[in-house]
């Protein structure tokens, strides 16, 4: 790949209940604009038909933002990249049908990017608080939809070792929060009281899952039997205990991740790990990953919290190993709810 100069690339983001818009020039982020949607706080959980209508309507915005931000004239735009999957069919098909549109409008090509290996590339962004991995490397992608173990052996070459059989692990802290009476999203939340607690508090068991794969929902099960049991004696109890709590079940959470992780390293030999996904942003995942680095000689990358969580620059760094590759998509393009990470 020969790194040309001045490609700027114009991202958009709509897989979920974030509508976001970056410029990258070449593999720098000039702009980074993310518009959450609030709606969505007062039904605990993402609700799809108003996710795309508040795409539509946050749509326009952030990409003025990002384009008055990063302080380039649309006229410099040499490519729009965009998320085509995997994700919510009504949330990707409004971030498509736009970027469709902006690149007939500004005549560049269209580029399509997977969220997924989005989430991986984003430590390709060349950033001074960021270290770049080397091929082969270790990437564990944690969000709110996905979990998953993957070898990266060049940036369009991944395979899957394994991922989760049920829920992801954003959906574990998201559903245990929800038992615990918290508004969504709870991930943030159960980490900010489980600083408080006593992780060994209490136990939850770790579920007993074949090679590299994941499964959280039997953890899920057991809390609400948990909160159900003792509630019964003391209505009082979650309140009592809520750091308590939060901080065990961020411990199992951990430690079950972790877990696999030492597998994928030791079963591959490569000990460059690199994390990415929403819930990357939890410092406790962070911690445990440097005391590895400590513990277990790991090299360990961790992107800047804001290309953890859902953001349009990590897919503008695709859009620009892509461009340089020369391969970009036609108007033909749908967008795929259900996109493979390999496909
Ligand atoms: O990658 P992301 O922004 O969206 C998806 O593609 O899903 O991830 C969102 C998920 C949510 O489940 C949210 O609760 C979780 O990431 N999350 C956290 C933290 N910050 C975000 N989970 C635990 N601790 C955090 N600090
Ligand atoms: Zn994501």
């Amino acid at each position: 790949m020969n790194p040309q100069k001045n490609i700027y690339i114009l991202a958009i983001e709509s897989s979920c209940d974030d509508t976001s818009a970056a410029v990258l020039h070449n593999n720098k982020v000039l702009s980074n604009v993310v518009a959450t949607q609030k709606i969505h706080e007062a039904y605990g959980g993402v609700v799809p038909e108003l996710a795309s209508r508040a795409h539509q309507q946050n749509i326009v915005p952030a990409v003025h933002q990002a384009l008055a931000k990063a302080n380039i004239d649309k006229k410099l735009v040499s490519a729009i990249a965009f998320t085509r999957g995997p994700g919510l069919l009504g949330s990707l098909l409004v971030g498509t049908s736009f970027a469709k549109s902006l690149s007939i409008g500004l005549e560049v090509p269209l580029i399509e990017v997977n969220h997924m290996q989005a989430h991986i590339l984003s430590h390709f962004i060349s950033d001074p608080e960021m270290k770049t991995p080397s091929f082969p490397f270790i990437a564990l992608t944690i969000s709110g939809g996905h979990t998953q173990i993957v070898l990266v052996r060049s940036y369009f070459d991944m395979e899957i070792l394994g991922e989760t059989l049920d829920d992801a692990v954003g959906e574990a802290y998201d559903k245990s929060a929800k038992i615990l009476g918290l508004p969504y999203p709870g991930g943030p939340l159960v980490y900010k009281y489980a600083q408080l607690g006593n992780p060994k508090a209490f136990s939850f068991p770790k579920p007993k899952v074949k090679d590299f794969n994941f499964s959280f929902s039997g953890l899920k099960t057991s809390i609400l039997y948990f909160v159900q049991r003792e509630t019964k004696n003391n209505p009082e109890f979650v309140k009592e205990n809520i750091n308590d709590i939060c901080a065990s079940i961020q411990y199992t959470i951990v430690g079950i991740l972790m877990d696999k992780l030492e597998k994928a390293v030791k079963k591959t030999a490569v000990n460059q790990v690199a994390i990415g996904g929403g819930v990357s942003a939890n410092s406790a995942i962070r911690a445990a990953l440097k005391e590895r680095k400590k513990t277990l000689g790991w090299d360990t990358y961790i992107p800047k919290f804001e290309y953890c969580t859902d953001n349009a620059a990590m897919i503008g760094i695709v859009g620009y190993l892509k461009y340089l590759e020369g391969e970009f998509t036609d108007q033909g393009i749908t967008a795929k709810a259900r996109y493979k990470l390999t496909s």
